[in-house]
């Protein structure tokens, strides 16, 4: 997979790319990520890429030139599956909405910044908009690294067990059971004894119940959406 970003501060996106999970899986070149500084696109002699919104209010856009440009040149090189705009005013993602970007060969993500960015850019380029939460905020960068992380960890390849991104709180839709490892019993706290009896099925139905439980108290909207389903 090929994930081109788009970002007016490539600073804001070291780290998480870098390492653990994502880093593995980019050395291994299971994912190759490009970063395009926005500003390098920008015909403004000080490289601006934001101004003052018509009809006034608060903050400043992000401009259409400069991004209309970067994407015309990557365009120009390959097609993409998605072009893809994180934003608070869109649908929330999902892991089914993660699971089939996953299936994808190249995306390309922009990155706002400021108060927002020209509406032309969300009309003319962007085919997906997805929002990470019903929160705000400073940009589409914490956004961006949110999807590829969720996105890299399901390529084949990436997960050292094969099971794990399939056993995952969301995967069937119910958050996942509690996990315990070694010791046994730390300092006076014991795991539940099922785990350590070896019973497989024992073990399957305690994980569904607990499954079923946590779900039901700590996510009560998901728990009544999948009762109606069934
Ligand atoms: N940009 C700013 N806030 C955001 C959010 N909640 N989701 C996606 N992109 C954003």
């Amino acid at each position: 997979m090929r994930i081109d970003i788009i970002t007016a501060v490539p600073e804001l996106l070291g780290g998480p790319l870098d390492h653990s999970i994502v880093g593995r899986a980019r050395k291994a070149g299971k994912v190759v990520i490009h970063i395009h500084d926005l500003r390098k696109y920008s015909t403004d002699k000080h490289r601006k890429v934001d101004d003052y919104p018509f009809g006034g209010g608060a903050g400043l856009v992000m401009t259409p030139q400069p991004v209309f440009d970067c994407v015309s040149y990557l365009k120009e090189q390959r097609s993409y599956d998605a072009v893809i705009f994180p934003t608070p005013d869109a649908p929330v993602l999902n892991q089914k909405r993660v699971n089939s970007l996953s299936l994808h060969q190249k995306i390309m993500i922009i990155c706002g910044h400021y108060k927002g960015i020209d509406q032309r850019i969300r009309d003319e380029l962007v085919t997906l908009e997805i929002s990470i939460g019903d929160f705000v905020l400073s940009g589409g960068e914490l956004p961006a690294m949110i999807l590829v992380d969720a996105i890299v960890r399901l390529l084949p390849g990436v997960l050292g067990d094969a099971e794990s991104a399939l056993d995952d709180s969301f995967q069937d839709g119910f958050l996942s059971a509690p996990v315990y490892t070694r010791p046994a019993n730390f300092r006076g706290l014991k795991i539940p004894e099922v785990l350590r009896s070896g019973n497989h099925e024992q073990i399957r139905l305690w994980r569904e119940k607990k499954a079923l439980e946590l779900t039901k108290t700590k996510r009560p909207d998901l728990y009544r959406n999948l009762i109606h389903k069934k």
